[in-house]
């Protein structure tokens, strides 16, 4: 794996120089990505476009090459092939840098070549969302900042030593503006990742802060692994936050597995007795690994058998809205319910899944999304199943109920033959091969249940033909 650090946080809070340092006596490569929403600045701004005409900016950038190049270990910015790392700098730049990047199209760009960069070297990256959304895994993530007067300060230092002429209040307000623009927009704003590790720089020198965070990656790097593994050398509070974090990392925990166990024992009989159920092809799921369950939805009651009916305790991918109820709220942690907002599912429970499956767990999920209230016919399906079973290799496991669970009634879960999507693992994720692992995540589903379909119909015809049969003998 690439050793990747990514070092967030507003402007002005000395992000580059800090990452430069730290590339530099880690002997990698910095990656300055504010650099590459400046060149799309300039760019504009030579091009005499605004940078609120969103579509216009987008078609311009679609016929400008942006890159970078690196000259005895400096990153120089190439647009159009020619060097413009003196001419980003200019303070009118970082207002349009700032409104360019909040137009998707163009992030999406910039994220794209970032992510290649990362994934072939290792590597420094600083900006607003390298920790949050262009490497969520990175090994090491900070979140640096710094009081805002202290922020004008040191940006005012920059631009007179460079011979501009500026105003210390106007760039604090112009700081201000930039911060509210970079931390509101809709799209991947700047914030802290959760796992980051927050540094307030306002009163440490640019070497305190440096030796902090290279003391933070070099003591994670002993101890065999990223952040979740980082041992801070000074702070004792940090050495609480390291502990409590291993222990979440060890999943449901003995007791509540035990607690778990103990209720579906309890549930045992009247679950039985009000929704008896039929798991064929039970065999198919397996028995210690990890796998993804996935299921057509027809009313609630089918959580009833991903929680109890099907082996081993399992976690349930939910709607974000069901947290509403307390009931469920209460039984989260016990059922290993995660909730996932389905249009936008968060940084965090898309991290509770994967570690889930790291573990070595079950989850089951419903890739509709939603209830299917009207038909049993399938509905779309959401991406997300076949994008974990791609990142984390697990396989997907069709079971699909018959009908709507009715109480007194067999009900039928068929467990079809698993899907084996390894052979994606470790592909970029680009739109069309999430759209091709999706399809073949709803094949699947498709194909269990015209399987399960045939095998119960089958059975209800022989029983019938067999009542007819012994009706025949007997009269
Ligand atoms: O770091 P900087 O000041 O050079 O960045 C200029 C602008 O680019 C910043 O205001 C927001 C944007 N930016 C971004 O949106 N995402 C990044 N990863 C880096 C910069």
């Amino acid at each position: 794996m690439r050793l990747n650090i990514a070092i967030d946080g507003p402007s002005g809070a000395g992000k580059s120089t800090i990452a430069h340092m730290l590339a530099e006596k880690l002997g990698i490569v910095y990656l300055d990505t504010g650099a590459m929403y400046r060149a799309a600045a300039l760019k504009t701004l030579r091009a005499g476009i605004g940078a609120d005409e969103a579509d216009a900016v987008v078609s311009l950038l679609a016929q400008t090459d942006i890159d970078v190049a690196y000259e005895n270990g400096v990153q120089k910015m190439l647009l159009d092939g020619q060097d413009v790392s003196e001419a980003i700098r200019e303070h009118r730049i970082s207002q349009i840098a700032s409104d360019v990047s909040k137009i998707p199209q163009v992030r999406v760009a910039m994220v794209e070549l970032q992510r290649a960069i990362a994934a072939k070297t290792d590597s420094v990256l600083d900006g607003r969302d390298i920790g949050t959304y262009v490497l969520p895994h990175a090994a090491h993530k900070f979140y640096l900042t710094a009081d805002i007067a202290e922020r004008a300060r040191r940006r005012y230092n920059q631009l007179t030593q460079k011979g501009e002429k500026c105003d210390i209040e106007q760039i604090q307000r112009d700081i201000a503006a930039r911060d509210h623009n970079d931390m509101n927009r809709a799209f991947a704003p700047l914030k802290k990742a959760d796992d980051a590790i927050e540094i307030d720089s306002t009163h440490l020198s640019i070497d305190e802060t440096a030796e902090k965070m290279l003391a933070w990656v070099t003591s994670a790097q002993k101890s065999g692994g990223g952040e979740s593994a980082v041992q801070t050398p000074q702070n004792d509070k940090k050495k609480t936050v390291k502990k409590k974090k291993k222990k979440k990392d060890k999943g449901a925990g003995f007791f509540r597995t035990l607690f778990f166990y103990l209720i579906k024992a309890i549930v045992y009989l009247p679950r039985k007795l009000l929704y008896p159920a039929k798991i064929i092809h039970k065999k198919r799921l397996p028995k210690k690994s990890a796998h993804i369950v996935v299921s057509n939805h027809l009313c609630w009651k089918d959580i009833i058998h991903h929680v109890f009916t099907l082996p081993r305790r399992r976690s349930i991918v939910a709607k974000q809205e069901l947290a509403k109820s307390r009931f469920i709220r209460a039984f989260r942690k016990t059922a290993g319910i995660i909730f996932i907002d389905r249009e936008n599912p968060s940084l965090e429970s898309v991290r509770e899944i994967l570690k889930t499956l790291k573990r070595g767990e079950p989850i089951s999920i419903f890739p509709e999304g939603t209830r299917n209230k009207d038909s049993r016919e399938l509905l779309e399906i959401k991406p997300g199943a076949g994008v974990f079973a791609v990142k984390t290799g697990a396989p997907i496991i069709p079971v699909m109920v018959y009908k709507r669970a009715k109480t007194f009634r067999k009900n039928y879960l068929y467990v079809g033959e698993p899907l084996d999507l390894s052979a994606y693992k470790g592909m970029r994720l680009t739109s069309e091969l999430t759209e091709e692992i999706t399809a073949k995540v709803r094949a699947a589903m498709l194909r269990t249940m015209e399987e399960m379909d045939d095998y119960v119909e089958n059975k209800r015809w022989k029983r019938k033909n067999k009542k007819a049969v012994t009706s025949d003998e007997t009269t």
